[in-house]
């Protein structure tokens, strides 16, 4: 297939760049290198990608519908749309940012789409959508009405206007709620990374709340998985399909667990600097994954002591 991969130069897009050129497929990328984190990480996430004849790298604005549609020729099967302002804190503090990238931003990728007869849609939506009031594990019907932050509402956004282009033009379409994905070329900002990263260079971190916060961390290959099974579950597919599915590790760890965990492996006593916990910040996540056992054959592989592991062998191997 010829699938077009939006946010192609962050973590999860790059990985997966590099599975689906692996697996046969040519890959259409766009990213703008979004100021979020450095360019330099970028590129370097996009080399192995960038060495292969199957991939064409746009540095395009996924808002810039006009200037994307004059570049891309031929056409593509499928969208992966993973491109977005993440993380929850900036979004409280810029949110107009957050609501034209991600929301209008994706309004262009689905016009885009439509301009190329491209009627295949795999979404990068997020656990965020659940509020701290809904019961856990999380499942996909709940309604998840009360996001605590602007990144939420713009995540849970897209997910109804997805609905309206299903419904309207017959799309296939899966919204992958994913859950704090981790592993090999983690985003800067993420706790795993930041915790690491103090130990390493011994500098203090701050810790938010009583450490009794609590994640349901997914291994990014078990992601990549969840996603490779979504492209073959929309190829498949003679109908119309709207989808939502979590795409989680299905248990938890305390922060103060996680902490400790990444002690251990460091070897490196961690300076905390404890914090309130931040207003706009989920208590706990937790998946219920068996929706995307059942239709995709979903099977996450790596526990989180398994997945530290690889991530704290990448960490050192970069030289930090
Ligand atoms: N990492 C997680 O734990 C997690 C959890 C839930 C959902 N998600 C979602 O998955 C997707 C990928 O997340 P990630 O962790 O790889 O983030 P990332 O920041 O590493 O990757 C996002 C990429 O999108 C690009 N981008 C941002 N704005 C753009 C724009 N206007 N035009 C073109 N490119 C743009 C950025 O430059 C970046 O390379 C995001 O949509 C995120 O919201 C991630």
């Amino acid at each position: 297939m010829r699938i077009l991969i939006t946010g192609v130069a962050g973590f999860i897009g790059s990985h997966l760049s590099e599975k689906l050129l692996s697996e046969g497929h040519s890959v259409i990328g766009i990213d703008n290198f979004d100021i979020f984190y450095s360019k330099q990480i970028k590129l370097i996430n996009l080399s192995k990608s960038l060495s292969c004849n199957a991939f064409y790298f746009l540095e395009a604005d996924i808002q810039d519908e006009k200037f994307i549609k004059s570049k891309i020729t031929g056409t593509f099967d499928l969208v992966i749309h993973l491109a977005a302002k993440a993380g929850v804190m900036g979004s409280i503090k810029n949110p107009e940012e957050y609501i034209s990238t991600n929301i209008a931003g994706s309004l262009s990728i689905l016009n885009i789409m439509q301009a190329f007869c491209c009627d295949k849609l795999i979404f990068a939506s997020s656990s965020s959508v659940y509020g701290n009031g809904d019961k856990i594990p999380f499942k996909e019907e709940q309604k998840a009405n009360s996001p605590v932050s602007v990144y939420a509402v713009t995540k849970k956004s897209m997910e109804l206007l997805n609905y309206s282009y299903f419904n309207l033009y017959n799309y296939k379409i899966i919204n992958f709620r994913f859950f704090s994905v981790y592993g090999p070329r983690l985003r800067p900002d993420l706790a795993i990374y930041k915790f690491f990263d103090s130990a390493y260079k011994s500098k203090p971190v701050d810790v938010y709340g009583d450490g009794l916060t609590a994640r349901d961390y997914t291994y990014i290959e078990d992601i990549l998985d969840g996603i490779v099974a979504g492209v073959k579950f929309l190829k498949e597919s003679q109908n119309p399909i709207y989808e939502i599915i979590n795409l989680g590790n299905n248990q938890y760890i305390f922060l103060k667990d996680l902490i400790q965990q990444i002690e251990e492996l460091s070897g490196i006593k961690i300076i905390r600097k404890n914090q309130k916990l931040r207003e706009g910040e989920m208590i706990i996540t937790h998946a219920n994954i068996e929706k995307a056992q059942r239709l995709l054959g979903y099977n996450p592989k790596f526990n989180i002591t398994e997945g530290l592991k690889k991530f704290n062998e990448w960490y050192e191997k970069i030289g930090n």
